[in-house]
């Protein structure tokens, strides 16, 4: 099957600037991928040499086969583009923009009409449809983005930072809409630092930080690289540390970091703490400690997140607010 994205070695020079780095990177077709990182990692730049508005500076970019460069026409025919920054002709009515843009990816005008409404109301904004871009509320051009990405019905669809400072209610029906897409065969792109976004949607997900890939991995993977920490309250408080011998058993799968005592609660620190909770149960119960409580509390994708793209370099800078306003809970 042929990859709806493959890259290979991929950089982006800007003077002194590498925002892009040796990126090498498959996304299969079908996939609901995530790209994330830092601001100024080079997640922009990456979706930009995609669809030809950045000219990379050295190896290879390919969308369902096609060369983004040699063979550009059909390469950004089969992408959908969300963009980060807004960049839509203001001064007509929004139903006439998406006409043109169906008509510049050559869907003819007889059915562009019928192809307008029918994004737009897929987005919930048809009533809004004689309306001119400026003057809709910032929640709404979100969403006429959406639809814009949509009027080609791409077999790519990429979304750069979408739900940046978009309320709750909108960000809740924009999953909703890209998980139903997904699952009708499209390929997704999204780019995102809302780590819960990527744990709660993307298959797959890439780190990228100063124009480099950290890792490839399932969110699931990623999270069982981190620790997680178990928390036993016992009946009477331990005077000492209990010992915990037979725990090296589970070596393989689940590792026992550190055991730290806070009166009657034990702090242990394990690796995939679900697979050596069993056995530290069972030797506090031999070793006589009665225990009234139990919580595991496992790595969230946002620690493995900051711990991966702590040490790099690379611009840190805030990303300005959205004129919508609106951060995640
Ligand atoms: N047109 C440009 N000229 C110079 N530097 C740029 C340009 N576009 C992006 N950069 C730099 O490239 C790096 C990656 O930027 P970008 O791709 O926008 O990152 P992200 O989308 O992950 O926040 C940053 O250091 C940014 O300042
Ligand atoms: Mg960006």
């Amino acid at each position: 099957m042929t990859a709806a994205i493959d890259v290979e070695n991929l950089q982006k020079r800007y003077e002194d600037v590498r925002a892009l780095d040796g990126v090498s990177l498959t996304v299969p077709e079908g996939s609901f991928f995530g790209l994330l990182g830092p601001n100024g990692a080079g997640k922009t730049t990456f979706i930009n040499i995609l669809v030809g508005l950045v000219r990379r500076t050295g190896g290879r970019a390919e969308v369902f086969g096609h060369d983004v460069e040699d063979d550009y026409r059909r390469a950004r025919d089969a992408i959908g583009l969300a963009p980060q920054e807004f960049n839509v002709d203001r001064f007509f009515p929004i139903r006439e923009v998406l006409q043109h843009k169906a008509g510049y990816h050559g869907i003819p005008e007889s059915t562009a009409g019928e192809r307008a409404d029918e994004v737009l109301r897929r987005v919930g904004i048809y009533d809004k449809r004689d309306t001119r871009f400026d003057w809709l509320s910032g929640g709404m051009k979100r969403r006429f983005m959406l639809a814009r990405a949509l009027i080609t019905d791409p077999d790519l669809l990429i979304l750069d930072e979408p739900t940046a400072g978009v309320d709750v209610q909108l960000r809740h029906d924009l999953w909703d809409l890209i998980t139903e897409l997904n699952e009708g065969g499209t390929t997704i792109l999204l780019t995102t630092h809302y780590i819960e976004e990527a744990e709660r949607l993307c298959d797959e997900v890439a780190i990228l930080d100063s124009g480099r890939l950290l890792t490839v991995a399932t969110p699931e993977e990623l999270m069982d690289r981190g620790p997680d920490r178990i928390t036993v309250t016992l009946r009477d408080a331990p005077a000492t540390v209990p010992d915990l011998p037979t725990l090296a058993a589970g070596e393989r799968e689940g590792r026992i970091e550190a055991v730290e005592l806070d009166g009657d609660k034990l702090v242990v620190t394990a690796t995939r703490g679900g697979l050596v909770a069993p056995d530290l149960v069972r030797a506090l119960d031999r070793a006589g400690h009665e225990i009234v409580d139990f919580d595991i509390s496992r790595t969230s994708l946002e620690e493995v997140f900051v711990e991966m793209t702590r040490e790099g370099g690379g611009d840190r800078t805030a990303e300005p607010v959205a004129a919508d306003g609106g951060e995640l809970p």
